[in-house]
């Protein structure tokens, strides 16, 4: 049959009232559902486990979210195995039959929409629309790479080799074998799918280590795959401790690739300990790692300030700053630093902290220690910056900060250059837009930027100087489109992978070329 072309997911308009009922409806259901065991999936055996990850609602904390069997050692071997007997079929499988179990994955997906998105709000604190827009992600990820995956099967259509007479020659893209992918708990369903999904429909076989904190919605993933028919042991399902089970498999002599999406710390880890090779290992690992921001919003003097000052409140407290897109800097020129200062001040006072079920625009943050950690910055903050909103925890039975704004921060302040990922915005003067973008690029970071100016002449300079994997003019820095904006960046930022871009597949692939004497 034929594919579609590859479009966009829709967004939920919840001022509908029939949108903001089903959503609704949705949560109930999950409501009933919470406080059940899931199981390890281990080459299509399920196995309970003694020990389990207990996942709580980080905006209700007495309220199990599902008790989620634990892998050890022994366990992550035994899915090791399954994975690399399973990666001799599933290897020969045709790129079009792999992408079928995406399309027909994406489809189900997008019938229970709600209900995914009800499990991640309360699992992860996402409020109506940032879970509406992950799920909406997951979607488009499963419909891009499927694509992809034929696009590279079929890649002389497009890209021919140059030919020369008495041979013919071809060149194809092969999987790589067992990937190792860790995916993080900040976009719990799109890009633990997204992950899955590349390695898997590139051809190969997979140990999925879902964050501990959003285990639920992961293996609600899984259940899905395997709802569709995807063979078993290509999907290996495998929460575990990043300490026992990651650093075990990291260092597997089997283990071709680890694909790890998280902190800068874990991600700089797992590259160490993957370079090091073990006896039986007979290749160089892979690490695809997209790890962390300190992204920044640039104001010049000639930007419409109101676009800037909504952009700059959206791109910092969304989802409350626990994106590593989140825009947690702002440099604004001096001449208007005041006026757009007043302004983010202003709006971020407006936004209301509450229970995520309930669809307020600033929910809990994931757990008590990032929850600590935040506020410990809060203080750190305090000593660098002046307090201009927030400041505080807030009230609630769960991790509920306030959403923080310190100004007059400076360029080296600790609040400017570590990634805090929590509700908290420094603001920095400039005296003029060069500084600002010095400003900008003076981080280990690199991953999301924009720049707000109507100056054609200096929006040229910033397009060329602004150093990071996706840097956007005159609109906030989060929300990257699959396929439209692909998404990794620079530096500490990672390995500059781009998830939802054409050159994705090809990280989870490896070049053969035939040569035949005609
Ligand atoms: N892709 C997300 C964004 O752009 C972050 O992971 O906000």
């Amino acid at each position: 049959t034929q594919v579609k072309p590859y479009a966009n997911e829709p967004f939920t308009n919840f001022t509908l009232e029939e949108n903001k009922q089903a959503i609704q409806a949705a949560i109930a259901k999950v409501k009933t559902e919470l406080g059940r065991n899931y199981p390890l999936t281990i080459g299509g055996e399920k196995i309970e486990t003694e020990v389990k990850i207990t996942s709580i609602n980080p905006g209700n904390v007495d309220e199990v979210i599902g008790y989620v069997s634990k892998a050890d050692q022994q366990l992550a071997e035994q899915a090791m195995q399954a994975a690399l007997l399973t990666f001799e079929t599933w290897k020969k499988v045709p790129a079009r039959e792999r992408a079928e179990y995406l399309f027909q994955a994406a489809k189900l997906m997008r019938e229970r929409k709600h209900e995914f998105s009800a499990l991640m709000m309360l699992e992860s604190g996402k409020n109506y629309v940032e879970a509406d827009v992950d799920t909406a992600e997951a979607i488009d990820f499963l419909e891009f790479y499927a694509r992809e995956a034929i696009r590279l099967s079929k890649v002389e259509e497009t890209l021919p080799l140059t030919k020369i007479p008495g041979e013919d020659n071809h060149v194809t893209y092969i999987p790589l074998g067992v990937g190792i992918v860790i995916p993080p708990w900040n976009f719990p369903l799109a890009i633990c799918v997204g992950m899955t999904a590349a390695a898997v429909v590139s051809g190969n076989t997979v140990l999925l280590k879902p964050a501990s904190t959003t285990p639920v919605i992961a293996h609600k993933f899984m259940a899905l795959m395997e709802e569709v028919g995807l063979p078993a042991g290509v999907i290996n399902f495998i929460p575990g401790s990043g300490a026992e089970v990651g650093d075990y498999l990291t260092t597997h002599p089997k283990t071709r690739f680890i694909s790890f999406t998280g902190s800068k710390e874990v991600g700089l880890r797992i590259n160490k300990l993957a370079a090091d090779t073990v006896p039986g290992q007979i290749w160089i690992k892979r690490v695809i790692a997209e790890m962390g921001g300190k992204d920044g919003i640039v104001v010049d003097e000639t930007a419409d300030l109101e676009a800037a000052a909504t952009a700059i409140v959206a791109a910092a407290f969304g989802f409350q700053g626990q994106k590593c897109s989140a825009g947690s800097r702002a440099i604004i020129v001096e001449s208007v630093y005041d006026q757009v200062a007043e302004r983010v001040t202003e709006l971020t006072k407006q936004l209301q902290v509450g229970p995520q079920e309930d669809n307020f625009a600033a929910g809990p943050v994931i757990d008590k220690t990032s929850y600590e950690r935040i506020l410990d910055y809060i203080e750190v903050g305090k000593q660098e910056g002046t307090l201009l909103a927030g400041g505080d925890k807030a009230e609630g039975n769960g991790y509920y900060i306030q959403p923080t704004v310190f100004g007059d921060v400076g360029g080296k302040a600790r609040i400017m250059q570590e990634e805090i990922f929590g509700p908290v915005l420094a603001l920095a003067k400039a005296k003029d837009w060069q500084e600002a973008i010095a400003m900008y690029n003076d981080t280990e970071f690199g991953l999301t930027g924009s720049y707000f100016s109507t100056d054609e002449a200096r929006i040229e300079v910033a397009l060329e100087t602004v150093h990071c994997g996706n840097l956007y003019i005159n609109r906030k820095c989060t929300g990257a489109l699959v396929g439209v904006h692909p998404f990794g960046g620079f530096n500490m930022s990672g390995t500059d992978s781009k998830a939802g871009g054409y050159d994705y597949l090809m990280l989870f692939s490896q070049a053969k070329l035939t040569s035949r004497k005609m």
